[in-house]
């Protein structure tokens, strides 16, 4: 049943052709782009998820700053994707681009510590509250190099994920529930092992599957993330004692799992991320993306106790490699760069103004929404939102594939790309940061009252 009575398929396709041709008619330099860079790059792009996007060619991007993103053909846009999160910050934030550049002229990577490390080990401490510290390059290599300590320190073989989840390039989590079983995410290319084979799989919001998964003591760490945001927005339950979360991490600690959350998104919160608002205790945390501020960087953090039982691991073992770390992870400019981030964008001066914004937006689209007489809805993780063409907000991953509608967020998004908005590729993410405006805001909201009526 269509979303709405204009909703038809056909009726959004043929919008849908429309939009495509103001896109090709408004973007002659990007559509030129895109045939030049096809030359030498597989699918005309850099990085092939670059082409997810709506439009007919990619934006080409002549510069970004702040919450404003200007594309080849001179249009400027009003940005909520904010790079899907490594920009939540606002693009090429002041005190991150004066650390590179201060730092660019000492030396970029020396496979050793510079002199800024204990300060930025003591600031990670501060903001996030665990004690220990490692550095990636990615959240995905820091998801990888955690779930590899894990069973290190544990000898146990298994890991739990929640239906829907996405960690990055990480094969043991590219799993998808089938029934009850976990089965390898049809979607991976070129693996020959079954990646599914160590992996348990169940619902967010689901204790006793939860428990089920945990009994016999064979899983070594759970990885999650605190709200999932990336099969769309799902917020942990809390209509339990202390809600979903207290009784999950209860339920690691009583079977001897470790609980690695991944807060890459959910930095989106508050300062500190998901875990320090709520008062969660893990034992891993792993934030990538905007952590340094948009510099590719990520950190995983951990407690004193599962340091000494790493240290341990690692003198158990043979000489030789380990399996964990990169060469170019915790470089010189890297380090500087988190330094900056931390001192100046983990801090509640800079949350406060995206979080108010954030919470009008969210209202802006739920009165929008109500004047539209749409029975949809809006949910929210501090400077981060989703609006689902269903009334009730999705528990799990199914409830939210059941909800989502991708011809009319394909819609939605180009429509509003068109106007010089844009959105998140999937899903209908937006993402507010500390350099976006309140005349931002209004352009969106007034974009969606005209969609809606259109
Ligand atoms: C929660 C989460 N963790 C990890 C990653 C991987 O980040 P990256 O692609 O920067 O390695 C993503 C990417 O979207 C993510 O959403």
């Amino acid at each position: 049943m269509p979303v709405h009575p204009h909703c038809t398929p056909d009726a959004l396709a043929l919008r849908f052709a429309t939009e495509t041709q103001r896109f090709t008619a408004s973007h002659p330099r990007s559509m030129a782009q895109a045939q030049a860079a096809a030359q030498h790059f597989l699918f005309g792009v850099p990085l092939h998820w670059m082409r997810d996007w709506p439009s007919p060619a990619s934006l080409f991007v002549e510069q970004a700053q702040g919450a404003q993103l200007t594309c080849a053909d001179g249009h400027t846009y009003s940005d909520f994707c904010l790079g899907d999160t490594g920009a939540m910050f606002g693009h090429s934030p002041a005190p991150v681009a004066q650390a590179i550049a201060a730092q660019a002229s000492r030396g970029l990577t020396s496979m050793l510590p510079s002199s800024q490390t204990a300060e930025v080990g003591a600031l990670l401490a501060t903001t996030f509250g665990l004690p220990q510290w490692q550095m990636a390059l990615t959240a995905s290599d820091a998801n990888r190099f955690v779930l590899r300590w894990a069973r290190a320190v544990t000898q146990r073989p298994q890991l739990l994920v929640f239906d829907g989840c996405y960690h990055g390039a990480v094969d043991d989590t590219l799993v998808d529930l089938q029934g009850n079983s976990t089965v390898a995410r049809p979607s991976v290319l070129g693996q020959v092992h079954n990646h599914a084979a160590f992996t348990r799989i169940v619902p967010f919001n689901d204790l006793a599957a939860l428990e089920a998964a945990l009994a016999d003591r064979q899983v070594a760490c759970l990885l999650a993330e605190p709200a999932l945001t990336n099969c769309g927005l799902v917020l942990p339950h809390n209509d339990k004692d202390g809600g979903f979360w207290p009784a999950a991490q209860a339920l690691c600690q009583r079977y001897g799992t470790l609980l690695a959350l991944d807060e890459t998104h959910t930095l989106s919160t508050g300062c500190g991320g998901y875990a320090r608002v709520h008062g969660l205790r893990p034992d891993l945390l792993v934030m990538g993306k905007a952590v340094a501020g948009g510099l590719p960087c990520a950190v995983y953090g951990f407690t004193n106790a599962l340091a000494q039982r790493m240290v341990d691991a690692k003198q158990a073992a043979p000489e030789g490699h380990s399996g964990i770390g990169t060469t170019l992870a915790g470089n010189a400019l890297a380090l500087a760069t988190l330094r900056a981030a931390l001192r100046h964008l983990h801090t509640p001066a800079t949350y406060a103004p995206a979080l108010t914004l954030a919470n009008q937006l969210a209202q802006g689209l739920r009165d929008c929404l109500r004047r539209h007489r749409l029975d949809w809805s809006v949910t929210q993780l501090g400077t981060r939102m989703e609006l689902l063409c269903t009334a009730q907000p999705p528990r799990n991953a199914s409830d939210m594939r059941r909800s989502s509608n991708h011809a009319l967020e394909s819609l939605l998004h180009l429509f509003m790309l068109n106007r010089g908005v844009l959105l998140t590729p999937f899903h209908n993410m937006l993402l507010v940061s500390p350099a976006t405006t309140p005349a931002d805001v209004q352009q969106l909201l007034a974009l969606l009252d005209t969609f809606l009526t259109a």
